[in-house]
């Protein structure tokens, strides 16, 4: 009887110093980031692809950083500027300052302006044969200070938590392909190499970068303001961030790895465009792992690389010789895939759109241009998915979709935890199903990334 009582007891204290482990484990345990992009062009989209900033906030729950873009910089005088006043300054109105004051509601929130994304496009006749801005404000020690005054007024003025520089190094040059499949095979170590000079001025614009992120970190430091970067698609980090330099400017860094291969980039080959491990015969850089292990061999701590992961497909057009199996790559296609009904843009498909081409109540019995595409997923979990439909015998009608999901997003978190990195950085916001068009879900995508995080 005694001895029954005492194993009980013991028993009993076991399990509550279990628990008490489990309950500490949960308080200590790693914090990881979700970063949330939001592109503020979509603000002025027309119809189904018009985010406004009632449609931002139901995504506010879910992010620890907003990412505001873009600003972007002035060309001779070397300021950071806002790329559309009259959206983002206007006064009562303006985007930035509705923005920032969403914080009064999510006090966790922080939220970041960032400069460049791709986004800081001049457009007009000479456009073209100017050479890139970012390197030469870089190029430019006086600039680089203007840039760093006009950038930190900029985040004061407007109550900004931090800037994110997402400079615009230029980018990995594609490579052209114009060959059948058999030839593709052979040639792909030689195609796709990258042994064409992207810089001749990388090691300069690399230092002055180093610089630039010191300067930046050493005005925004005294009011405890953040900075972090975004590695653009395609840039390759090894000719233009020296980490061990840079790293302790740096809250996080967030990696744009994704859009490996795009339309735009590869109009005659389609393949997967952001898979989360090498695949054979492929650039061996071509995916996430790649670029993560970059940072970490460099010394960037772990827990400051936020992996970013797209929230839309990209789409090529099939041709009838493209054959009708789908498997990636995919040769003789074209960069010819219908625009998408609500986004308007070509070469992207946001998720909703991606959603209403697959399998569905609505396309069952649908043929031609309408009929459903057939859905590829990936049991191993390392490539992502997509979709086609084989060009019909006139050569019409195919098209050939990589894209993310709510489970490949999901998977790419589980990545990020498996790997114990910082978090996810989501690009972006205005491509979630934000309107809940798929599943009747809002922000499906953003919601699965924040439950695999966590969970
Ligand atoms: C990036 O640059 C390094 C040299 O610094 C080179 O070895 C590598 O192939 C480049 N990657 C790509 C994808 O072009």
């Amino acid at each position: 009887m005694f001895r029954t009582l005492a194993m009980l007891s013991l028993l009993l204290c076991l399990a509550s110093v279990m628990a008490g482990k489990v309950g500490q484990q949960q308080q200590t345990g790693p914090q990881r980031h979700l970063v949330c992009y939001y592109d503020s062009t979509s603000f002025v989209r027309e119809g189904l692809g018009k985010l406004v900033i009632d449609d931002l906030e139901p995504a506010l729950q879910f992010c620890d950083y907003l990412i505001y873009g873009y600003a972007g910089i002035e060309r001779d005088s070397h300021k950071a500027v806002s790329l559309n006043q009259q959206l983002d300054l206007d006064l009562g109105k303006g985007l930035y300052r509705t923005v920032t004051r969403l914080k009064r509601k999510y006090p966790n929130l922080r939220v970041l302006l960032s400069v460049g994304g791709d986004k800081d496009i001049e457009t007009g006749e000479d456009a073209k044969d100017k050479p890139n801005k970012y390197m030469e404000l870089l190029e430019n020690p006086t600039g680089r200070t203007r840039f760093v005054n006009t950038v930190y007024a900029l985040v004061k003025t407007y109550g900004f938590d931090g800037v994110d520089i997402a400079w615009q190094f230029p980018k990995n040059k594609p490579k052209k392909v114009h060959s059948g499949l058999g030839s593709i095979w052979k040639g792909f170590k030689k195609v796709f190499s990258g042994d064409s000079i992207v810089d001749e001025r990388a090691e300069e614009h690399k230092e002055q970068f180093t610089a630039l992120l010191r300067d930046v970190k050493n005005a925004l430091r005294p009011d405890n303001l953040l900075l972090s970067t975004t590695v653009l698609p395609n840039v390759n980090a090894s000719l233009f961030f020296d980490v061990p330099a840079v790293i302790n400017y740096l809250d996080f860094v967030n990696l744009g790895a994704f859009d490996f291969f795009t339309p735009e980039r590869n109009p005659e080959l389609a393949d997967y465009s952001a898979p989360i491990y090498e695949l054979s015969e492929r650039n061996p850089e071509f995916n996430i792992d790649a670029q993560v292990k970059f940072w970490l061999r460099h010394s960037c701590p772990a827990s400051k690389i936020n992996v970013g992961v797209p929230t839309y497909g990209r789409p090529w057009k099939l041709s009838e010789d493209s054959g009708d199996t789908g498997l990636p790559p995919v040769a003789k296609v074209v960069d010819e895939a219908p625009v998408g009904p609500n986004t308007q843009l070509h070469g992207i498909y946001s998720w909703p759109e991606v959603c209403a081409l697959l399998p569905n109540d609505n396309n069952r019995y649908a043929k031609g241009a309408q009929a459903p595409l057939n859905k590829i997923a990936d049991p191993a979990r390392r490539f992502g998915n997509y979709a086609y439909r084989a060009a019909d015998k006139k050569g019409d009608n195919g098209i050939w979709i990589s894209y993310e999901d709510p489970d490949t997003a999901a998977d790419k978190a589980g990545y990020v935890r498996s790997n114990n990195l910082g978090g996810v950085a989501l690009y972006d916001l205005s491509y979630d199903d934000f309107r809940g068009l798929c599943t009747q879900d809002k922000y499906p995508i953003l919601r699965a990334v924040k439950y695999r995080l966590s969970n």
